[in-house]
C-alpha cells in the first residue's frame, strides 16, 4: 500500500426529512446565497421544504445555473456575493450547482484580478468562503468532495479546480429526491459513479486489499440496483443505496494508498467541452477503448474485476480481462447509454486533433496511474472512441 494522508471534513446528513436540519447547520445570522439550477427544485418540493428551513435567515436566491456550470453565470452570482457581503453559501442541486457553488467560494477569497485563473492556472483553494450543500441527484460524489469542474462556453474549455478549502461544511442527502429525477440523468449517475470507481481501481495491484474490496463492493451495489433505480426512482431503498454509492465513490476513501489514474474523465471533459455531450456518456464512450489501449498495464486488476465483480472464472489473465471489458460496454448499453462518439454527433472527425492540441498547449506530458498517457496516446484512444 502506498503512503497516505487522508482527511475529509464534510458532514453528512442523510435520510428521509432531513432537509428542514438545515437552520441548525447554517451558522445563525449568516447572510446566505441560496443558489439552485434550472428550477427542477420548485417541481419536486425540494424549494418548499428549503425554503421553509431557511425562513428566520437573510437569503438571497440565485437561480438559472445550468447543466455544465458555466463561468458567465457563476460570475453574475459572485458579483451578488461581493455587494451583498454574503458569509454562507448553499447549494441546492446536483454536480453542477455545487460544483458552481465551489467555484464562488473560491473566487471570493481569491485575490486576483481574473478568477478564471483559478482554473487555468490550476490555483488551489486552502479557504473558500463556507458553503453547504443539498444533493438533489446522485452523481458526482461532489458533495463531499473538494473538486469542481467548470464550463467556460466562449472558449469551450471545462477546468477542474480544487483545494482543502472547497469541501461543504455539511450535505444533506435524502434519497426521496431520486423520485422526481429523469431516466437519463439516474443513468447518468450510475455510470459517472462506476466510472469514478474504474478511474480509482483500474490500475495496477499494490497491495490495498482493502481498498479494492470497497471499490469492487460500490461496483456491485451500484449493478445490483441499477434496475430498479431506473425502473422506479420512487423506490426509497434503492435511492438509498444509489446514492450513497455514488458518494462513496468519490469522498477520497477509495483513493487512498493506491495509484489513481482519471485520464479517461480529462480526455472525456474535451467532449462535453466541444459538443455538450452529457458527462457521463463522454465517459461511456472512453472508457472501453482507454481500457482496451492500456490493457498491458491494467490486466492484472480488471481480470480481478471480472472476476470478482461480474463472475468470470474461466480463461487467462488477459481473456478476462476483455471480459471484464465487455462486461463493463454492455453495463453501459443496458442503461441505454451509447458508447461510441458517432452515435452523439456528426462533427467527430476533427476531435482527436484538437484533444492532442490542447494538452499540448496545457503541457500534459503524460496522464494516468503511470503517467504515461502521452498527447499522441490520447489522440489514438479517441480515434479508437469514434
Ligand atoms: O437544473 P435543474 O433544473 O435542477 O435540473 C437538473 C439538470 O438539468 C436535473 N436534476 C437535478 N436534480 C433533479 C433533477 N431533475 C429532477 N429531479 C431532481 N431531483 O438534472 C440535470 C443534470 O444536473 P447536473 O447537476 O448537471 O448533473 P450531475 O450531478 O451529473 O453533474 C454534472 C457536472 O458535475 C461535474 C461534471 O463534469 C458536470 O459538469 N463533475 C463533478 C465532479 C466533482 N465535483 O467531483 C466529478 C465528476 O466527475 C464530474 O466531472
Ligand atoms: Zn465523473
Amino acid at each position: 500500500m502506498l503512503n497516505f494522508e487522508f482527511q475529509n471534513p464534510t458532514k453528512i446528513i442523510f435520510g428521509k426529512d432531513q432537509i428542514s436540519k438545515l437552520s441548525s447547520e447554517i451558522p445563525e445570522n449568516s447572510k446566505v446565497l441560496m443558489v439552485y439550477g434550472g428550477g427542477s427544485i420548485k417541481k419536486n418540493g425540494v424549494y418548499d421544504q428549503v425554503a421553509e428551513a431557511l425562513k428566520e435567515f437573510d437569503v438571497t436566491e440565485f437561480g438559472g445555473v445550468p447543466a455544465n456550470p458555466e463561468y458567465a453565470v457563476l460570475l453574475e452570482a459572485l458579483e451578488i456575493i461581493k455587494t451583498k457581503d454574503i458569509d454562507f453559501i448553499l447549494a441546492v442541486g446536483g454536480g453542477s450547482v455545487i460544483d458552481g457553488v465551489k467555484f464562488l467560494s473560491g473566487a471570493a477569497t481569491y485575490e486576483g484580478d481574473e478568477p478564471w485563473d483559478i482554473l487555468a492556472k490550476g490555483i488551489r483553494t486552502y479557504e473558500g468562503l463556507p458553503f453547504g450543500t443539498v444533493l438533489t441527484l446522485p452523481a458526482t460524489g461532489s458533495e463531499m468532495n473538494s473538486g469542481s469542474v467548470i464550463t467556460r462556453e466562449e472558449t469551450k474549455e471545462k477546468r477542474v479546480m480544487g483545494g482543502p478549502g472547497l469541501f461543504p461544511q455539511f450535505s444533506i442527502l435524502d434519497p426521496h429526491v431520486v423520485h422526481s429525477i429523469p431516466k437519463r440523468q439516474i443513468a447518468n449517475g450510475l455510470v459517472d459513479s462506476f466510472s469514478h470507481v474504474i478511474e480509482q481501481y483500474m490500475t495496477y495491484p499494490v497491495a490495498a486489499k482493502l481498498q479494492d474490496r470497497i471499490a469492487e463492493s460500490v461496483m456491485q451495489t451500484l449493478i445490483e440496483v441499477a434496475p430498479k433505480v431506473m425502473e422506479d426512482p420512487s423506490d426509497y431503498d434503492a435511492a438509498s443505496d444509489f446514492m450513497w454509492s455514488c458518494t462513496m465513490a468519490l469522498n477520497g476513501l477509495l483513493r487512498v494508498g493506491t495509484p489513481n489514474d482519471w485520464s479517461t474523465h480529462m480526455m472525456a471533459h474535451e467532449l462535453t467541452a466541444l459538443y455538450g455531450i452529457d458527462h457521463a456518456r463522454t465517459l461511456a464512450i472512453i472508457h472501453p477503448s482507454q481500457l482496451r489501449y492500456k490493457l498491458e498495464d491494467k490486466k492484472e486488476k480488471l481480470a480481478q474485476y471480472a472476476e470478482r465483480v461480474w463472475g468470470i472464472s474461466e480463461g487467462s489473465i488477459e481473456e478476462k480481462a476483455e471480459a471484464g471489458i465487455r462486461k463493463t460496454e454492455e453495463y453501459f448499453h443496458s442503461l441505454e447509454m451509447d458508447t461510441k462518439l458517432s452515435e452523439y454527433t456528426d462533427e467527430y472527425e476533427r476531435t482527436s486533433a484538437i484533444v492532442k492540441e490542447r494538452f499540448e498547449e496545457r503541457n500534459w506530458k503524460g496522464l494516468g496511474e503511470k503517467q504515461n498517457i502521452t498527447p499522441d496516446d490520447a489522440k489514438k484512444i479517441i480515434e479508437m472512441s469514434y
